[in-house]
Formats: structure tokens, C-alpha cells, sequence
């Protein structure tokens, strides 16, 4: 061991220095923890969108890097830092009222320029925190994450109206991720559409309101997107699928409403067959059934198959157009007896 006092110093100087920055670190992480929490807390309708947008952004950025899509301005992201910004990017959301945020109606177009103001609160929020701190590189990401997120590609977006690429990277990418997860969740206004709706409709919004290029990788890494969605659910238990039965005579009504994915897919195929157990008819009526998984779709033909063996018959009706465009898609709507909402 060297006695040299110096060689002592230099090391504890060094160690000093990493034993600070990891505070530092530890610290980012809870303040970021804690402003995401606040958000969440605040705007009721979240329920894991600030977690899941985290996700989808994690897997657009992975794709970017690996097919080495804007590599130049990805390679000097500190990508950690990033996604745990994604978390604020609706912050802005605490200065909203809560009549507001949490209205079941259509809003006014005054409530919506209030909820619009979002963006820019945010900005300001964020701004005012970096003003109180010397670590000015930490809430960078966040500050054009909150800002931006809701411009759009040909500048009908909020609240600048920015066009093409005037609008920073992470905003274009962070549009994407939030408009799809608004589509896929239910929100005080609307139903849950389906995956492949959402898929659609972010397509349809190539070159209006998303850049082109990145919706092309969108496209390719959407059911990435499913699954962390899914996940969530999984491990949050949301999932709810209840059935209802109405005997009547011969027939067999089955109501079925809430999700429906490949957790609850078995579930749901023993109750489609035990349907026959007391009926030779079974009808499905999937009035509240806003969302369908192939395995789903399996269980319906399986049940179709029972019918068939049995001697009886197995419809579907009241099924919503996001559904039916699924089976219109996977050729189902011709196999199975199926009536539209
Ligand atoms: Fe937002």
C-alpha cells in the first residue's frame, strides 16, 4: 500500500465525489418518483398511463437505436433519464381544476383551452424548479417532454402550433406513445378502443398528426406496445370480466361485459361450454365487451365447435364496431354467427 498522502487525498477526493453523485442520483430518482405520483394523484383518469407511456417510449427509443433512426441526437440522450422524465409530461395537469379533469362530459371548448394549458404549465412548473437548482442537465428532458407532447406534425397541435421538425424529437415520439395509449383506455368521455383501432387510427394519423418515419417504426413495434399494456393490467390484477346468465326456455343468454385477454381466455371458454350444459342455444350478448384477444376468438370457436356437436346454435350479438372490426380483420366474422350492435 502506497503511504504517498497525496495518492490518499486523490482517492478520497474521488470517492467523496462518487458518493455525492450517487445522492445526487438518489435523489433524482425520488423527486422524479414523487412529481410522477403527484401527477397521478391528480388527474384520476391516469390509472397507469404515466407507466405505460414510459413503456412505449422505452420501446420506440429501442427501435430507433437499433435500426440507428436519428442516431445523432439518440446516441447523447442519457436514455435513463429520459424515460423517468416521461413520467412528468402531463405535470402540468396539477394546475387544472378538478371539475375539469375529472368531468364525464364532452368539455366546452373553455374547459378544453384550460386543459390545453396543461402543456405550458408544465413548462413553467419545471422551469421554476430548474431556476432553484444548480443541476440544470437533470430536468432538461422533462421540460420539452411537458412542452411538446401535444404538437402535432402539421401544426394544429398545442399549445405552440410547432410544425415538422420544429417540434424536438422527444415531443414527436412522446405523441405517439400518449395518443396511443388515450385510445386504448377509457376515459370519463369514451370507451377503450381496441389495439388494433388504436394501430389504425395512429397510422391514419401518418403525416398529419404524427411524422411519418416514426410512425412506420411505430408500426413495426405496435404489438410491443399491446403487450405492455396488457402487462400493466396483469400486474395491477384490472382485469375484469364478469358473465351474466339468463336462462330462458332453450335458450342460454350469456351477458358479458369488460375486458377479455389470454389471463381470463380459459375462464371464459369454460363458462362458453358450460352454456350447453343447460341449453342447446347459447347467445353471447357483448354489449359491454370492449375489448377481445385472439385467445378470445379461440374461445368463441371453440364454443361455436360445442354448438355444432350439440346439435344447437351460438351467436354473438350487440357487438360493437372496434370488435367486429376484429373479426372482420381476422376472417372470423364469417365463421361465427355474429350480430352488430
Ligand atoms: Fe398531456
Amino acid at each position: 500500500m502506497s503511504t504517498d498522502k497525496n495518492v490518499f487525498s486523490d482517492d478520497d477526493a474521488h470517492i467523496t465525489e462518487l458518493v455525492k453523485a450517487k445522492e445526487a442520483l438518489k435523489l433524482q430518482r425520488a423527486v422524479l418518483k414523487t412529481m410522477a405520483e403527484l401527477v397521478e394523484f391528480r388527474d384520476g383518469v391516469t390509472g397507469g398511463h404515466i407507466e405505460r407511456t414510459r413503456g412505449y417510449l422505452g420501446v420506440l427509443l429501442g427501435a430507433l437505436m437499433k435500426k440507428g433512426i436519428y442516431a445523432d441526437e439518440v446516441d447523447t440522450w442519457d436514455i435513463w433519464l429520459v424515460l423517468n422524465s416521461a413520467q412528468l409530461h402531463d405535470i402540468g395537469k396539477i394546475a387544472i381544476k378538478d371539475s375539469i379533469l375529472r368531468n364525464a362530459e364532452k368539455l366546452s371548448e373553455e374547459e378544453f383551452e384550460e386543459v390545453k394549458s396543461h402543456a405550458t404549465f408544465g413548462e413553467s412548473i419545471i422551469e421554476k424548479i430548474e431556476k432553484g437548482s444548480d443541476e440544470q442537465e437533470f430536468l432538461h428532458y422533462a421540460k420539452i417532454l411537458a412542452a411538446t407532447h401535444h404538437e402535432k406534425w402539421d401544426g394544429s397541435g398545442y399549445p405552440r402550433g410547432l410544425k415538422g421538425y420544429e417540434i424536438p424529437l422527444l415531443g414527436r415520439l412522446m405523441a405517439i406513445a400518449d395518443v396511443y395509449d388515450a385510445l386504448i383506455s377509457v376515459r370519463p368521455y369514451k370507451k377503450a378502443f381496441s389495439h388494433y383501432k388504436a394501430v389504425e387510427i395512429i397510422r391514419e394519423g401518418s403525416g398529419i398528426q404524427f411524422e411519418p418515419a416514426l410512425v412506420d417504426v411505430f408500426l413495426e413495434v405496435s404489438d410491443d406496445f399491446d403487450k405492455i399494456a396488457k402487462d400493466y393490467e396483469l400486474s395491477q390484477g384490472e382485469i375484469d370480466m364478469k358473465i351474466d346468465k339468463i336462462q330462458t326456455g332453450e335458450k342460454t343468454v350469456l351477458k358479458i361485459g369488460g375486458r377479455l385477454d389470454s389471463f381470463t381466455a380459459s375462464e371464459f371458454q369454460k363458462t362458453l361450454i358450460n352454456g350447453f350444459d343447460d341449453a342447446r342455444h347459447v347467445e353471447l350478448d357483448c354489449d359491454e365487451l370492449i375489448y377481445i384477444s385472439s385467445a378470445g376468438v379461440r374461445a368463441m370457436l371453440s364454443a361455436e365447435q360445442r354448438a355444432e356437436e350439440a346439435g344447437g346454435s351460438f351467436s354473438l350479438v350487440n357487438v360493437c364496431d372496434e370488435i367486429m372490426e376484429v373479426f372482420d380483420m381476422t376472417g372470423f366474422s364469417d365463421i361465427l354467427n355474429i350480430t352488430r350492435r
